[in-house]
């Protein structure tokens, strides 16, 4: 019996991934470990969408040439070891697989061919002894318009919430982005085997599921539309609260927001991701909407929901954004006041169109920085802002696992995290928790009520 342990970056998609691998890799015999050194394989699943992403990444691998040194395979998966290839091989001490997102069903072969090549050193390796020489590792490469991993049961961390992809790939091209490079066009899943994997999951006692894809909600399939099958997944015997991400701004329809609004199991939470609060940026972002067509949007949400907790991406300093372009963006956070707000500086990637704008219009790296700095302090002042606001409410909140400094862990609907003390059965169950203070970004709780199962 040969053991697995994967190490994930990157988005919900990429975990998501994670969980399909492990399924195809236990239907092959592998068992699961959840830490690196009793491993015979170490993946590590990548992101590329940053280059500070890929940095870690590399410097984990080298970290990890230590059990590869012990004899066990090291395979790099996922978006970096889509646009980096062959590349990776000879990196950070070397890999000895580099797999893409649209590979993984290859993953018990593959492994088992690079491990029959590898020569295990005799342990422990004397004073002076060196390990031998590995061969050259394996790369499985390119896109499969077919491959939605139908059929392979994922290995899901929680019992709790389940990630659900119903959509791989991106059909848009924003300019800045590496993903449509390295998961190719968009591909949708047949509605039946969604439906089929939810009615699984609500049976097996998971009263939470999150409808994942790049731009979620463009979402179709044979005639099937994503705010039907959004409200199909909110029927589901069982499922108490559904969540999707990322949907788009474009394609966010009136439609959509009736569903959300009228179907209970529909978590009253968006994100929606606006990425600049000025025209100029957009477009040569390629974004294909307005700030005026997106604060609409807003306000159809809040009109159907008030209360909804939302939630965005912004990057700052995209190249040739001025002063009065990053004003907008400051300006478009005020207006909003998100709940909760994932912030970048812009991060170039080879081979994306914004690499070929005029140089001379970059932004200096020390005014992305400071562009930053300031949205994030004013982002959080507005977040603290807000759940002060909340203290002293009593919320359902779904509860998910041991807190890190002991006592539980659990997510009200509108996805915010709170800690409170009560006993480890709860886990998995819903409780009225009252919400007695905050940190600015999290809360601490006590539990009023548990209430029953799902
Ligand atoms: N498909 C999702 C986004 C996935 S990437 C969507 O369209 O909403 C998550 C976020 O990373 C993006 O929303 C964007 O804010 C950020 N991002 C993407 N490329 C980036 C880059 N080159 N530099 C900095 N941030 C980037
Ligand atoms: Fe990237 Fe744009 Fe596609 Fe999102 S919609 S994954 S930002 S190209
Ligand atoms: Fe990163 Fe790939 Fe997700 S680039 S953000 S892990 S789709």
């Amino acid at each position: 019996m040969k053991r697995a342990y994967i190490e994930t970056y990157g988005c919900q998609m990429n975990i998501s991934d994670s969980e399909l691998m492990a399924g195809i890799l236990a239907e092959q015999g592998f068992v699961a470990t959840d830490k690196p050194d009793d491993a015979d394989v170490i993946l590590v699943n990548t992101c590329a969408i940053r280059d500070h992403a890929e940095q870690r990444v590399i410097g984990r691998v080298g970290q990890l040439q230590e059990f590869r040194r012990q004899g066990a395979v090291i395979g790099v998966t996922g978006c970096m070891a889509q646009r980096m290839g062959d590349s990776l091989l000879g990196r950070a001490g070397g890999v000895d697989l580099v797999m893409g997102p649209d590979a993984y069903r290859q993953l018990p072969d593959k492994l088992t061919e690079v491990a029959g090549k590898r020569t295990r050193p005799a342990l422990p390796l004397a004073f002076g002894q060196h390990a031998p020489q590995q061969p050259r590792g394996l790369t499985v490469l390119g896109f499969d318009p077919h491959e939605n991993y139908e059929g392979v049961a994922a290995k899901r961390i929680s019992r709790v919430s389940a990630w659900v992809p119903i959509q791989r790939g991106c059909n848009y091209r924003c300019t800045y982005c590496i993903v449509p490079y390295v998961r190719g066009d968009e591909k949708n899943r047949d509605p039946q085997a969604i439906l089929d994997e939810v009615r699984a999951l609500a049976a097996d006692g998971v009263p939470e599921v999150t409808l994942l894809g790049q731009t979620v909600n463009s979402w179709e399939h044979g005639g099937w539309s994503f705010p039907r099958l959004l409200r199909e997944v909110a029927r589901v015997d069982g499922i108490r609260r559904v969540r999707f991400t990322s949907p788009h701004p474009n394609g966010f329809t009136r439609e959509l927001v009736e569903v959300m609004a009228t179907e209970p199991a529909v978590c009253k939470q968006l994100h929606l991701p606006v990425q600049s609060g000025h025209n100029r940026t957009l477009k040569r972002m390629l974004r294909r909407y307005t700030v005026e067509e997106y604060l609409e949007k807003i306000e159809w949400v809040r009109e159907a929901m008030p209360g909804i907790a939302l939630s965005t991406d912004v990057i700052v300093a995209f190249p040739g954004e001025t002063d009065e372009e990053y004003q907008a963006t400051l300006e478009l956070m005020r207006a909003v006041r998100y709940d909760d707000a994932f912030l970048y500086k812009y991060s170039e990637r080879d081979g994306t169109p914004a690499t070929r704008l005029p140089r001379d219009q970059f932004v200096p790296d020390e005014v992305g920085k400071a562009r930053l700095e300031r949205l994030i302090e004013t982002h959080r002042a507005i977040q603290a802002e807000l759940y002060h606001a909340e203290v002293g409410r009593v919320e359902e909140v779904l509860v998910e696992k041991e807190g890190r400094r002991g006592g539980l862990q659990g997510r009200t609907e509108s996805n915010k995290v709170v800690t409170f003390d009560g006993p480890v059965e709860l886990i998995g169950y819903f409780a009225e928790v009252k919400l007695v203070s905050t940190s600015g970004a999290t809360f601490v709780g006590e539990l009023a009520h548990a209430m029953a199962a799902a």
